[in-house]
């Protein structure tokens, strides 16, 4: 099949590329000339494992290509995906939709022969009524069918989530589109990937109740964790106790430093403001943002306790900025809201991060980057481990004790066990968890 992809981020570029790897002919259209020009090079403008090889790989099979103009590949395609960026509207938390009504504009003008066009951005309820109805005002004549098919991707691990997806979900109610969307999916339904076919709301509506329950279990899990640390129990076991309920699952109960990145936040607020416009309310998950925010600024709280509160004038050093490891993406990041209170509080910060320095330069100021975790934690007073990169799993206490001038370490990851940073010598915190000191 003949696929184009408008927008290529971390959700176009990904999917674009394991469409390619299928065996369909894609064309990744983007609007950013600077990428596309890089991708054309081979250069790869995101980190995720695994995509520069497998976008090698289509390009040299000739099954991929990179473009900055739209018409000539929509014209002749069997299925034109939306994959551009459904920010956070300023000032109302509502979904921006403006980049999807771009692109449909931009579509409409290009449609030949029969075309699906399928959302796979995040967007709100309704949203494809809106692009039909912008394509079909501006192509009345358009032999054209508009379908919904969310995207599940995790980043980090986007290729295997991808290939291996739990569900696809594909909100279309005529049979034409069912089977153009099929045929695409073919691959990933021969191994047994369920395919969910419902209405296009149905469909929206899917991906946001999936992200806000998401972020409400670790909203919820970190909730326990404070009352962990309270009550003297051990959040890890209360975790995996409630975890191995079949009903419950193990998945995404992990205190940490709040939710943050590109989905959870932003997706929670639009289904909020969903809720709102239809009359209705989301209460739930209004409480999961508000606890969550209030949380991520909680965590600066945590760390001066740390250095019994004084901040003002001692250097600390951040281990991970982005939002999760195995990605650059800073969007959201809770490393973000740390740092900035931390430096408000007077203190002078040092990071390094595997993946995620580049984007945070945008997000942060007054940072000095570091070239790895030993040099990031010199002279420091305490180190703070933000984002659980396996880099910083097994890191040499003995020899961070010797460049450190405080030996201090929050664990905001509960990566380590407290006894193993204790009996090197430090003054050990984490989430959940309480330590003698
Ligand atoms: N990032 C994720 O893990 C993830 C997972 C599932 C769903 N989503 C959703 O997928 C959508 C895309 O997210 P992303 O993280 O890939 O965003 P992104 O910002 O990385 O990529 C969007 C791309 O679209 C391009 N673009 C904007 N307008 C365009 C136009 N008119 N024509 C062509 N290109 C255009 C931008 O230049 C950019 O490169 C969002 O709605 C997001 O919520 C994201």
């Amino acid at each position: 099949m003949r696929v184009t992809m408008v927008g290529s981020g971390y959700v176009g570029l990904v999917s674009g590329a394991c469409f390619a790897d299928f065996g369909h002919q894609v064309i990744c259209v983007d609007t950013d000339q600077a990428k596309i020009d890089a991708l054309k090079r081979g250069e790869i403008p995101i980190y995720e494992p695994g995509l520069a090889e497998l976008v090698a790989n289509n390009l040299a099979a000739g099954r991929l290509q990179f473009t900055t103009d739209l018409a000539p590949s929509v014209r002749q395609a069997d299925a034109v995906f939306i994959a551009v960026g459904t920010p956070s509207r300023r000032g109302d938390g509502h979904a921006d939709l403006s980049y999807v009504h771009a692109a449909a504009r931009e579509i409409a003008g290009a449609l030949s022969e029969f075309t699906v066009v399928a959302t796979k951005s995040t967007v709100p309820v309704g949203t494809g009524d809106d692009v039909e109805r912008i394509i079909r005002e501006a192509r009345p004549d358009a032999d054209v069918m508009v379908v919904s098919n969310p995207e599940f991707l995790r980043e980090g691990a986007a290729i295997q989530d991808f290939k291996h997806p739990d569900r696809i979900v594909i909100g279309a109610n005529e049979p034409r589109a069912r089977e153009v969307m099929t045929e695409l999916y073919r691959p990933l339904y021969l191994n047994a990937a369920p395919m969910l076919f419902t209405s296009r709301r149905t469909a929206e509506l899917i991906k946001y109740g999936a992200n806000a329950f998401l972020a409400t279990k670790i909203a919820f899990i970190n909730e326990i964790a404070d009352l962990c640390e309270k009550v003297g129990a051990n959040i890890q076991e209360v975790a995996r106790g409630i975890g191995l309920d079949n009903r419950i699952g193990p998945k995404f109960l992990h205190a940490g430093p709040g939710f943050g990145g590109s989905c959870f936040p932003k997706d929670a607020l639009a289904l909020i403001k969903t809720a709102q416009d239809h009359g209705t309310s989301v209460r739930i998950v209004e409480t999961v943002i508000a606890v969550n925010d209030v949380r991520k600024r909680g965590m600066a709280r945590k760390v001066a306790a740390a250095l019994d509160g004084a901040v003002r004038n001692r250097t600390i050093a951040i281990l991970g900025l982005t939002f999760k490891p195995n990605t650059d993406d800073m969007r959201d990041s809770p490393s973000i809201p740390l740092i900035s209170a931390l430096q408000e509080m007077g203190a002078r910060i040092r990071a390094y991060d595997p993946a995620g320095m580049e984007q945070a330069r945008q997000a942060l100021s007054g940072v000095t980057y570091t070239p790895d975790p030993y040099a990031c934690a010199e002279r420091a007073d305490a180190l703070v481990i933000v984002t659980e990169w396996e880099q910083f799993r097994a890191l040499d206490f003995h020899r961070l004790g010797q460049v450190m001038s405080n030996k201090v370490l929050i664990d905001l990851r509960n990566v380590y066990r407290g006894e193993e940073a204790l009996a090197a010598g430090f003054r050990y915190d984490s989430v959940g968890r309480v330590h003698p000191h």
